[in-house]
């Protein structure tokens, strides 16, 4: 499958994800109370399918092989932007994750800053994804050739396989520090 189209349908899955994020939002705010472990659930979704897998690949191989052509300056300047918002999507997640620890340890002045960031992270993706779809992906295509577009469908397999091992990889790591 062509690069592109790959980005295009793990697209499809993160906006389903914020669906579903949208949705429990709106009882969490209800009941004035949040489900932790589904937030950790959401959590662990973007931080290993969104980030990890998606912009890896984004930033990692996509990028990167742009890098190395002569990118007319706004197409340049899109890249840059993407990444800053990739930067900014993993920093708010990782706040998620502290406020939602907290909360889920009794700290209920932690509630209001959940939701907040939940809502952020959720109501972030559709408007980079439609960023990227619409003013970014076609224009990149044009500068691949044939040849590299199926070397990049090669490079994208290879890191999707490593994906799994190094999520368990970076776990076990995790628990052996604590
Ligand atoms: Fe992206
Ligand atoms: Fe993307």
């Amino acid at each position: 499958m062509n690069p592109i189209d790959q980005l295009k349908q793990e697209h499809v899955v993160i906006l389903r994800m914020g669906l579903d994020i949208e949705r429990r939002l709106k009882s969490f705010r209800e009941q004035d109370h949040v489900d932790t472990a589904y937030v950790d659930t959401a959590i662990d979704f973007i931080r290993t399918y969104a980030d990890f897998c998606h912009h890896g690949k984004e930033e990692g191989i996509l990028f990167r092989a742009l890098e190395g052509k002569e990118l007319e300056p706004p197409l340049a300047r899109l890249m840059k932007d993407l990444v800053l918002e990739h930067d900014w999507a993993r920093a708010t997640t990782k706040r998620l994750a502290e406020a939602n620890r907290a909360y889920a340890e009794g700290d209920t002045d932690q509630l209001a800053l959940g939701l907040r960031l939940l809502h952020q992270i959720q109501s972030f993706y559709p408007g980079h994804i439609t960023k990227e779809e619409s003013r970014f992906f076609n224009p990149c295509l044009e500068y691949f050739s044939e040849h590299e577009l199926t070397a990049m469908e090669t490079e994208f397999a290879e890191f999707d396989r490593k994906v799994i091992h190094e999520k368990y990889r970076r776990l076990v790591e995790t628990l052996s520090e604590e």
